[in-house]
C-alpha cells in the first residue's frame, strides 16, 4: 500500500490548473481564484467546467463531474486510481516506494526497455541507410511523420547484432531482450541469434497510460507466403487480452463523444488512419480478435460503440460476434457497411473523410446488420423457413442480453424487419432461455468471495474524500434520501398490482425483501403483494389502504388507477420483475457503501466489497444472482453508523 502522506505530496506538488491544460484544455479565469473551461467530460458550447486550483479541486455543472487530481487523469484517460497515482508520481518526481518485489522491478525494467527500443526503432527509420526502404513503403501508404511520431512507428534493422550491440551501449542484457521477445537465443551452440522483427515496420504498442508494452511488425514485402504482422509474445507487461491499440489517445476523446460512442475497428493501420483523419475515438483489438476483456476494458471510457471492419464476408462475421459481445454487456453497439474491399484505411484514404463519416452516420444497429447479412445469404429470404432460421440466429444473441428493456427493444427491432410479430419472438426467446436454464448447472452453493484489490480500495477511498470534499464546498451534494417513493418505485408498485397473485413471480418474490426499498410506503406495498400470493382470498390492498397515511393513500389510488405500463411489452413479467429486484439491491448496496467511512480500514474493505458486488448483481445470470443475494443481506443490515 501506498502511504497516505506520499499521496497528499502528489496532490499538493501536481498543480491541477496546469495538469487540466496539459490535456489540451484551455482554461479561462473566472473570478478570485477560479478558473474555467468546456467541460472535457461532456459536449458544450459554454465553459460550465470550474477548477479551483487552490483547493486542488474540478466541478462541472452541466454534467455534474467534480474530483481532484487522480480523479481527473483517471477520468480522462480510463485509469484505475493506482495507475493515476503512479503517473502523476512521475510526472512531478515523486518516487514510489514499492515493496523489493523482483516482479515489480523486472516490470520496471521491461517498460525502460521498451521505451528505449521505441526510440530506437524510430532512429533506424529516420537515420539509417537501411530504413530507406521502410521509409518509402510508410510514404507509399500516406503515413506522413507527424502521425509515425505519435504512433512511434520504427523500422527494425535486419540483423541480430545490431540489437545486441544497441543492448550493449545502453545497459540491457540478451536476456532483457529474450524477455521482452524481440531476440530468440540460438538453438544449438554457435547457431545463429534470431531477430524476431528484423527488417519490418513496427507499430509500438502502448498500455492506457501510453507506455510502450509491445511491438507490432509488417513486413514490406507483398509476398503473401509471409506472415504480414508479427506481434510481440505475451510478456510481464503485455497481455493482448488487456490493450486496445490506441485506447491511450482515444480515451480522453471517447469520454466527451456523444452517447460515449467509440469506433473499433480490426486493424491497427485503421486505427491510426483514423487518428490521422481526426476520429480520435478510433480503437482495435490488433493480433486478436475482439474479447469480453476487451470490451470491459473500452467500457471504462465508452458507453457505445459503433464497428468498422473490413469490407468482405470476414470483416462482417467478426463484426457480429463482436456485437454480440457488447449486446452480451448491454451496450449499444451498431455496425458500419464499408463498400466492399474497403477498410478503415483505403476508404479514409481513397474516399476520404466524408465517406467515412457517411458510413459511420448511417451504421445501422447490430441487430438490423445481422438480420440483413443472414437475409442475404438465403436464396428466398422471406420464406418461412428462411425467417425461422434468421429469427432463431438472432434470438439466441438476444438471449445474452441482460437488460430486460434493451431485449424487449432488440425484440421489437427484429419482429419490425422480419415482419413478424413481436410476441410471437418474445415467446421463441422464452423458450430459447428456459433450454438455457435448463442446461446451466446449478450455481455453487456459496457467493464467490469477491475480489479485493488495492486499487480499488484506494479509488473508493478517494470517491469518500470527494464526497466530503463536495458537502463541504457545498456542491454536488449526495441525492437527498428520499422518504416518498420515486418514479421507480410508483413504476414497480403498479406494475405489482398489475400481476397481484401471479404464481410466475412468487419464487422470486423471496429476493424482495424490505431491506433493498428506500421507502416506506413502497415497503409495505410490496409486503401487501406478497400476500396477495398466498392468500387470494382476503383483498391485502384494502387492509392496506386502511393503514395508510392520507398522502399515502393518495399514491396508492393512483398506483391502482393507472395502468400498468409494462402490460403492452412482450416481455415476461418474470423478466421484468428480476429487472426491478436487480436495480433495487444495487440502489441499497450502493447507499449503503455511501455510508461508509473513509477513515475506517474494515469500512475501505466493506466498500470495496460492495463496489465489486454491484457489477456482479448487474450482470450475472439470474441462476447466480440469488446465490449473492445472502451476503447483500448482511451487508445491507450491517451497522450504517
Ligand atoms: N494481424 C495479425 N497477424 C497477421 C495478420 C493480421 O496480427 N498475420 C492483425 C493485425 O493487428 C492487423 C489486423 O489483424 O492490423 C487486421 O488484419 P488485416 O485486415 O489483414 O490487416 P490490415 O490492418 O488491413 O493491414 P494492412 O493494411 O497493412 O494490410
Ligand atoms: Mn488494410
Amino acid at each position: 500500500m501506498i502511504p497516505r502522506s506520499t499521496i497528499e505530496e502528489i496532490k499538493s506538488r501536481t498543480d491541477l490548473a496546469e495538469l487540466i491544460e496539459s490535456y489540451g484544455i484551455a482554461l479561462r479565469s473566472a473570478g478570485s481564484d477560479d478558473l474555467k473551461a468546456c467541460c472535457p467530460f461532456h459536449q458544450e458550447k459554454t465553459p460550465s467546467f470550474h477548477v479551483h486550483p487552490g483547493k486542488g479541486y474540478y466541478h462541472c455543472f452541466g454534467c455534474g463531474e467534480s474530483g481532484n487530481v487522480f480523479s481527473f487523469v483517471m477520468k480522462q484517460q480510463g485509469l484505475g486510481f493506482m495507475e493515476s497515482l503512479k503517473l502523476l508520481a512521475e510526472r512531478c518526481g515523486v518516487t514510489l516506494e514499492e515493496r523489493e518485489d523482483p516482479e515489480a522491478r523486472m516490470r520496471s525494467r521491461l517498460y525502460d526497455l521498451h521505451a528505449q527500443l521505441a526510440a530506437f526503432f524510430r532512429r533506424c527509420l529516420l537515420q539509417t541507410r537501411e530504413g530507406t526502404a521502410a521509409r518509402q513503403y510508410l510514404e507509399s501508404r500516406d503515413l506522413d511523420n507527424a502521425i509515425c511520431e505519435r504512433f512511434i512507428v520504427g523500422y527494425v534493422p535486419a540483423s541480430a547484432e545490431a540489437l545486441l550491440t544497441w543492448a550493449k551501449k545502453y545497459s540491457f542484457t540478451q536476456d532483457d531482450l529474450i524477455a521482452a521477445g524481440i531476440l530468440l537465443p540460438p538453438k544449438y551452440p554457435n547457431g545463429r541469434w534470431y531477430n524476431r522483427f528484423g527488417g519490418r515496420v513496427i507499430f509500438s504498442i502502448c498500455d492506457k497510460s501510453g507506455k510502450v508494452v509491445a511491438f507490432s511488425a509488417r513486413t514490406l514485402s507483398a509476398d503473401k507466403s509471409i506472415a504480414k504482422y508479427i506481434n510481440s509474445p505475451e510478456t510481464a507487461i503485455f497481455k493482448k487480452s488487456k490493450i486496445l491499440f490506441a485506447l491511450d489517445k482515444a480515451s480522453s476523446h471517447i469520454v466527451k463523444a456523444p452517447r460515449r460512442e467509440a469506433i473499433v475497428c480490426e486493424g491497427q493501420i485503421d486505427v491510426i488512419r483514423c487518428h490521422q483523419h481526426g476520429f480520435a475515438t478510433a480503437v482495435a483489438s490488433q493480433g486478436t480478435s475482439f474479447t469480453p476483456e476487451h470490451a470491459d476494458l473500452l467500457l471504462r471510457s465508452a458507453d457505445s460503440a459503433v464497428l468498422v471492419f473490413d469490407g468482405d464476408a470476414a470483416g462482417r462475421k467478426a463484426a457480429i460476434r463482436t456485437a454480440g459481445i457488447f449486446i452480451s454487456k448491454a451496450v449499444p453497439v451498431r455496425i458500419a457497411t464499408l463498400p466492399a474491399g474497403d477498410d478503415p484505411d483505403s476508404l479514409l484514404r481513397t474516399k476520404g473523410d466524408d465517406a467515412f463519416r457517411n458510413a459511420l452516420d448511417s451504421a445501422e444497429s447490430a441487430i438490423a446488420f445481422h438480420i440483413r447479412v443472414l437475409r442475404d445469404q438465403e436464396p428466398q429470404p422471406d420464406s418461412a423457413a428462411a425467417t425461422t432460421r434468421i429469427s432463431q440466429a438472432i434470438l439466441e444473441t438476444i438471449t445474452t442480453c441482460p437488460s430486460a428493456v434493451m431485449k424487449s427493444a432488440l425484440v421489437s427491432e427484429a419482429a419490425k424487419i422480419l415482419a413478424v410479430p413481436a410476441s410471437a419472438l418474445a415467446e421463441d426467446l422464452r423458450h430459447i432461455a428456459s433450454h438455457r436454464q435448463r442446461a446451466t448447472p446449478p450455481p455453487p452453493q456459496d457467493a464467490p468471495p469477491a475480489m479485493i484489490d488495492e486499487e480499488e480500495a484506494r479509488y473508493l477511498a478517494l470517491e469518500q474524500e470527494q464526497k466530503k470534499l463536495s458537502r463541504e464546498l457545498g456542491i454536488a451534494a449526495d441525492a437527498p434520501h428520499l422518504a416518498t417513493p420515486s418514479q421507480r418505485d410508483i413504476g414497480f408498485c403498479n406494475f405489482l398490482y398489475a400481476h397481484e397473485g401471479d404464481s410466475s413471480l412468487a419464487s422470486d418474490a423471496t429476493f424482495a425483501p424490505d431491506e433493498i426499498f428506500p421507502d416506506d410506503f413502497t415497503r409495505k406495498f410490496v409486503s401487501a403483494w406478497k400476500s396477495t400470493l398466498s392468500n387470494a382470498a382476503a383483498d391485502p390492498f384494502s387492509t392496506l389502504a386502511a393503514t395508510l397515511s392520507p398522502a399515502e393513500r393518495k399514491w396508492l389510488h393512483g398506483i391502482i388507477d393507472s395502468p400498468d405500463k409494462t402490460a403492452v411489452s412482450e416481455i415476461p413479467p418474470s423478466e421484468i420483475f428480476r429487472s426491478y429486484l436487480r436495480q433495487y439491491w444495487t440502489a441499497a448496496l450502493d447507499n449503503r457503501r455511501l455510508r461508509l467511512s473513509a477513515k475506517s480500514e474494515s469500512d475501505m474493505f466493506l466498500g470495496l466489497e460492495i463496489a465489486q458486488t454491484i457489477k456482479q448483481l448487474q450482470r450475472v445470470a439470474w441462476s447466480k444472482f440469488s446465490a449473492l443475494v445472502p451476503r447483500c443481506l448482511e451487508i445491507l443490515s450491517s451497522s450504517g453508523e
